[in-house]
């Protein structure tokens, strides 16, 4: 059975700490639902690290809808969240914003969409989540805002920064999230943060003391080699392990030794 909102839910309640890994094909979704990632996010992060962009913001929703289709028939106990991009959403357009949000679980499989925004999208997730669409917050440095926030740096040093992303969190969860990613925020915020809510903090770059952590697949497994995000963790080195096996295909070829 695939993990529910609502097993998440129960986790945070009961202590259990939730590991969600992005993930974009079908191949690397059977790989982590057979290591049992009970939340599978395919996030717009694909922009990067998939097709080469220097941002998230030229992803568009057919991207997304071909990635998580994808992901969905590679698994069949995750939670898959498809990550709604840049422009897809808006407080000012909430029947473009349902029609998007509908499509990632119509079409792409997803039980789930994740936005970027505090309190400004309480409309867009009241119309999503009215419409039975569940919806996880994504506060701190929300990359589809990078040219507002002028580059990747930690958010919520000052006080009123600290007191508005504790309200964002608190309307978001009041407008019926399920949970909220908290990026590159400092530790004790996030803290307070997940103390204060009721559903669960999603952290990256935020701390030991959120609910769970995400990390983007390509960082864990030492895959993208552009650069290595502060917050990542290398859980292995697979460029290395691929280069190697490419370069033995090489010789073997050259040599005639393969095919035998
Ligand atoms: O796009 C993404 O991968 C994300 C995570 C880093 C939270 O939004």
């Amino acid at each position: 059975m695939r993990t529910t909102t609502h097993d998440l839910l129960k986790m945070k309640q009961d202590g259990i700490r939730i590991p969600v890994l992005t993930c974009y094909d079908y191949t690397s979704a059977k790989i982590l639902d057979s290591a049992n990632i009970p939340v599978l996010l395919v996030g717009d992060s694909l922009g990067m690290v998939v097709h080469g962009h220097p941002t998230t913001l030229p992803v568009t929703l057919e991207m997304m809808l071909l990635h998580t289709a994808a992901v969905a028939r590679g698994s069949s106990k995750a939670l898959i969240i498809l990550d709604l991009p840049f422009a897809t959403y808006s407080p000012n357009d909430l029947p473009s914003s349902l029609r998007n949000a509908a499509r990632a679980l119509a079409e792409g499989g997803a039980q789930a969409v994740k936005l970027e925004g505090g309190a400004h999208m309480v409309p867009v997730v009241e119309e999503l989540t009215g419409a039975g669409i569940p919806v996880m917050g994504h506060l701190g440095l929300t990359p589809q805002s990078i040219n507002q926030l002028g580059g990747y740096k930690i958010q919520g040093k000052t006080t009123d920064a600290r007191e508005k992303m504790l309200a964002d969190a608190l309307a978001l969860e009041a407008a019926g999230a399920f949970a909220i990613v908290l990026e590159l925020i400092p530790a004790d915020l996030a803290q307070r943060i997940t103390q204060s809510l009721k559903i669960p903090t999603i952290g990256i770059g935020a701390g030991p003391h959120c609910s769970g952590q995400v990390q983007v697949f390509h960082d864990a497994f030492g895959l993208f080699e552009d650069f290595v995000p502060k917050h990542a963790k290398r859980f292995a080195t697979l460029a290395d392990t691929m280069r190697q096996a490419a370069k033995q295909y090489v010789d073997e070829v050259k040599a005639g030794k393969f095919p035998a």
